[in-house]
């Protein structure tokens, strides 16, 4: 019922694919949830949610930003696109009703990560690289890398992004690479990805 009410909400906010992919991110999240232990409804609804700020335009995520204390950096100013994921969290509080701060966690991280993630996190930030909907090279390895092991699939996932970040030369946000660097940081996941 609760997730009809969010759909609903949504599809005044997405477009069509970004929708699509919502959905695909929280069925993906799901199943991740049931294989490593974490709780299925938290991880469908945070897929669901994490991108409803995604088709906001830069200057209105700046706006809503400052308006609500959510904090931005020279990064963040420069791509304002980054702050969907710290807005997308504030808009599920304010307009979706979400008050479960795991579930507003594993949004706010879901594009940069974090130094320190939670299961639920990880499992979204996987989610939405490895949805059925994702088309780039080396995507059906990182899928089966998220069913095998979940450490190792998100550090495929942020080598993926930086290394994407320098081929365009873009800028890479310092949260990017303590997100990496914390991945098991003493105990690195063995094995390799090719992104
Ligand atoms: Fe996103
Ligand atoms: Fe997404």
């Amino acid at each position: 019922m609760q997730h009809k009410y969010y759909i609903k909400t949504l599809q005044g906010m997405l477009g069509n694919k970004r929708l699509e992919h919502s959905l695909a991110v929280s069925e993906t999240a799901a199943g991740l949830a049931e294989l490593y232990g974490a709780d299925r409804q938290q991880a469908a609804v945070a897929g669901l949610l994490h991108d409803c700020a995604r088709d906001l335009p830069g200057e209105q995520l700046l706006v809503l930003a400052r308006e609500n204390s959510v904090p931005v950096d020279g990064i963040e100013k420069i791509m304002p696109v980054l702050l969907h994921a710290p807005v997308g969290a504030l808009l599920a509080r304010q307009q979706f009703g979400v008050l479960d701060q795991v579930v507003l966690h594993a949004i706010e991280v879901h594009t940069l990560g974090d130094e320190t993630m939670t299961l639920l996190d990880k499992i979204v930030f996987v989610a939405d690289k490895a949805e059925p909907g994702r088309k780039f090279p080396g995507v059906a390895e990182l899928r089966q890398i998220a069913r095998q092991n979940l450490d190792r699939a998100l550090l495929c996932c942020f080598d993926a992004a930086i290394i994407l970040s320098v081929r365009r030369g873009d800028l890479i946000h310092p949260r990017a690479v303590q997100a990496r660097n914390g991945v098991n940081i003493f105990n690195r996941p063995a094995g390799n990805c090719k992104p």
